[in-house]
């Protein structure tokens, strides 16, 4: 698969199977997540991974709207006492980045995916901290869930020229 490819299939999903997604597979996530760009390198990140099923439970619980079924939850977070020592506060820019490539990454080695957002939705910053028991220099950015799809989307882009602008 061409990266392009991947781009174009990663799509959102919320219906998985209940085959667990592997120590090496999570690894590699993992790996994927901490390549990405960073301001100033400062790689404000720290990533949670849920494996305990009471624990998952609590965090679905956040999104009631949905009903997730992933055997594997990541909840990316931000650092923020890494962050105090430099002017740079891209936070936000770098987790997010990290939740790119392991939603790439996830689709590559044929996992579904889904990026549930935290912050800035107080609500829900605070549920997740409470369950995780998080201090507060760690700000929650992400919960990503997991596992083997157990529906189909197609590839596609959402080109639309009408966002282009370009300057010449
Ligand atoms: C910052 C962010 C927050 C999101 N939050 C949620 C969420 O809370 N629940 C959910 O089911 N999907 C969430 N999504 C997924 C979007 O709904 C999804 O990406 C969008 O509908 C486009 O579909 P696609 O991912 O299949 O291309 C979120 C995506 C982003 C980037």
């Amino acid at each position: 698969m061409t990266v392009y490819h991947t781009i174009l299939k990663r799509r959102t999903i919320r219906k998985y199977s209940n085959k667990e997604v592997s120590q090496e597979k999570i690894e590699q996530l993992l790996r994927a997540a901490m390549a990405a760009p960073s301001a100033n390198n400062k790689k404000p990140w720290l990533f949670y991974v849920v494996k305990n099923k009471e624990i998952q439970e609590q965090l679905k619980k956040v999104y009631s709207f949905f009903d997730y079924n992933s055997p594997l939850l990541i909840v990316v977070a931000g650092n923020l006492e890494s962050q105090r020592s430099k002017t740079t506060d891209f936070w936000q820019q770098d987790c997010s980045a990290a939740v790119q490539n392991i939603l790439l990454l996830a689709t590559e080695l044929g996992l579904g995916s889904c990026w549930c957002g935290i912050y800035p939705r107080k609500e829900r910053e605070q549920a997740i901290r409470k369950i995780l028991n998080l201090t507060d220099e760690i700000v929650p950015l992400a919960l990503i869930h997991l596992g083997y799809p157990a529906e189909e989307k197609s590839a596609r882009t959402q080109y639309e020229e009408a966002k282009v602008i370009e300057i010449s």
